[in-house]
């Protein structure tokens, strides 16, 4: 969910809902929005998106008011729908709040505030929370924000909160456990959301609040921050941002999509710059440096991630054994953290993470932690959770990532991943120089070849016109590019809601050839180098079931060419550089199947950009 809310001298409105657009990528299956404008609290809510909350506005309440807090979400508890939409109200009708997380023990809280007569409109966790706050306020007869802190003490869970009394209009209380939150400082104003985008133009210094810190936003009055458990004061660490509001608009392209995919020359250029030395043969990575005894003395390197940044992980398993040679494991980050998993002091994990916020990867790091593990990030957003809860890191430095489906973060990830297993293997000498330097030049030559992928990119269109009503996919490859068809699937899936599955192309025999006729197109990643005679003994099997063969081939190909029914050419380069470039081709295909289909490419109905939830 998206949370973002302003105190200050301006129209609230405008801000509010502007920046929940921004905000969308965290969730968009319902939106609502709390006014107040020294008089009147106004309540507006509706299932959908931001856009059908401005126009439910438009009949429903006045825009005015300098105090307002707004909310854009991803169901977890209660269907989306206007009820347990947010804001939510306080049995009184005095208090609001909005939150972004899930309180697990709302059930037994809930329970105990029926007992003392409270009752409840919505489904939600939050509506429980909001009572809670209230109870506690009466009960204590407290202050609004000592009593937001008694309540949180109370909650098991994960938040990011912002709650203001109507009858107090000079302050809003903001909590963090989990979920992002950060404080817009501007000339006797405030902003609040999830992230900086929603204020940016309006101000440049922020205050991220850490883990179970609360602030109090009171007007004419500097931010303070406290420690939810124990009251502490914290000294807040006022940041200057450097984000610019032009990185995150659309750029002439139709879709995010669309202009993230075509930033990805750029985008893995700016992951390497400054990185590797293609002329004096040195990597340099400071997270690595400064740490190399943990990787050199390393049992093992356990890799965590959730969703395409988890097969940006299978890439980097392929490449830091075969260079590298060191022992690696890739984990779902939801389920390593919860099945007991064996950790020691001797273990490396590497937590690869686009927003940085996942809350799975960030569960999963730290159990790690906890373990005696050495953990390190390898996140897109500065700043983020995981990129400050591990012990070092690489950052990929792909510019924000807006569409939610990704793209240049996941090639962006593979190019980090693919230094720090250069620079193991030259560290361990497990790979000699003239292999090594060789490697460097290659990588410094993917961008160019990213963009005379591209370039096949109306062919794609073609093709997507071909099979765009098909009902089901096949992905297939093998070796390093057994992830990319894993990802070439999901991104299928993810934007068309057409059924896709990645296979390792041998493991087709047994199960999903059972699927191939005539109908089935079979998207088959076969590049030269890697099991390429192999691959084409595939391809014929594919070829006899009838089904619709889609190559993904090494430029000037022939043989592959002969047997099937279209093909897709890539740049040679090494064999452990080819996922760079073999993904580019199933991200254009699913973006032009999604299009045309007339799916909303950016944001995919259920999906979010950032998920906070577990
Ligand atoms: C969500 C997004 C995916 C993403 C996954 C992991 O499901 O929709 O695109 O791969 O989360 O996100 P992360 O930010 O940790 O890479």
């Amino acid at each position: 969910c998206g949370i973002v809310g302003y105190i200050g001298h301006r129209e609230a409105y405008p801000i509010v809902i502007d920046g929940l657009k921004r905000l969308e990528y965290r969730g968009y299956d319902s939106a609502g929005i709390a006014l107040f404008d020294g008089q009147h609290l106004k309540i507006s809510k509706t299932k959908g998106k931001v856009a059908d909350l401005e126009k439910k506005v438009e009949n429903e309440i006045s825009k005015e008011g300098n105090l307002a807090i707004g909310h854009t979400r991803w169901a977890t508890h209660g269907a989306p729908n206007d009820i347990n939409a947010h804001p939510h109200f306080s049995n009184s009708g005095d208090l609001v709040i909005i939150h972004n997380g899930i309180i697990e023990n709302y059930g037994a809280l809930k329970k105990e505030l029926i007992k003392r007569g409270y009752t409840f409109k919505s489904d939600t966790d939050t509506e429980v929370l909001i009572n809670l706050i209230e109870d506690v306020k009466i009960k204590e007869d407290v202050k609004l924000g000592k009593a937001v802190q008694i309540a949180l003490n109370q909650v098991v869970g994960a938040y990011s909160v912002a709650v203001f009394d109507k009858n107090k209009p000079d302050e809003i209380v903001v909590a963090r456990l989990g979920s992002p939150l950060a404080i817009g400082i501007g000339k006797n104003e405030f902003f609040i959301a999830s992230d900086a985008s929603p204020f940016l133009e309006y101000t440049k210094n922020a205050i991220y609040l850490e883990d179970e810190e609360m602030a109090i936003v009171r007007l004419g009055k500097e931010v303070k921050v406290r420690k939810i458990k124990d009251d502490s004061l914290v000294d807040p660490y006022i940041q200057e941002l450097q984000l610019n509001l032009e990185q995150i608009e659309k750029g002439g392209y139709d879709h995010f999509m669309l202009k993230e995919i075509y930033e990805q020359p750029n985008a893995i250029k700016d992951t390497y710059r400054g990185r590797l030395g293609v002329k004096n043969g040195i990597i340099k990575m400071s997270g690595i440096d400064d740490n190399i005894e943990k990787f050199l003395n390393a049992n093992r390197i356990i890799v965590v991630a959730c969703g395409t940044s988890w097969h940006a992980g299978l890439v980097a398993e392929y490449i830091f054994e075969d260079l590298a040679r060191i022992p690696v494991e890739v984990e779902y980050a939801s389920e390593f953290r919860y099945r007991n998993p064996v950790i020691t002091e001797k273990d490396v994990v590497i937590a690869i993470s686009q927003s940085g916020e996942t809350a799975d990867t960030l569960a999963a790091i730290k159990l790690a932690k906890s373990k005696g593990a050495f953990v390190f990030g390898v996140c897109n957003v500065v700043g983020s959770s995981i990129a400050r809860e591990t012990h070092a890191g690489a950052y990929t430095h792909a510019g924000p990532e807006i569409g939610v489906a990704s793209t240049k973060a996941f090639t962006t990830q593979i190019t980090v991943l693919t230094l720090i297993a250069l620079k193991l293997a030259k560290e361990t000498g497990k790979i000699n120089n003239t292999d090594y330097r060789y490697h460097l030049q290659e990588l410094d030559l993917i961008p160019q070849k990213v963009v005379e992928s591209l370039k096949s990119d109306s062919h794609i269109q073609m093709i997507a016109d071909t099979y765009k009503n098909a009902r089901n996919f096949l992905y297939l490859g093998r070796g390093y590019n057994f992830p990319v068809a894993l990802e070439g699937a999901l991104k299928l899936k993810e934007i068309s809601y057409i059924h896709a599955e990645g296979y390792p192309a041998a493991e087709m025999k047994h199960g999903p050839i059972a699927l191939i006729d005539e109908q089935m197109p079979v998207v088959v990643i076969a590049t030269k180098k890697g099991h390429y005679d192999k691959i084409v003994s595939n391809i014929q099997e594919i070829k006899s079931r009838k089904g619709r063969i889609i190559g993904v081939v090494t430029e000037g190909d022939t043989s592959v060419k002969e047997l099937v029914d279209h093909i897709i050419e890539v740049p040679e380069t090494l064999e452990s550089l080819t996922p760079l470039l073999t993904t580019i081709p199933l991200q254009l295909l699913s973006y032009h199947i999604a299009v045309m289909l007339n799916k909303n490419v950016d944001q995919p109905r259920n999906l979010a950009k950032s998920v906070t939830v577990e």
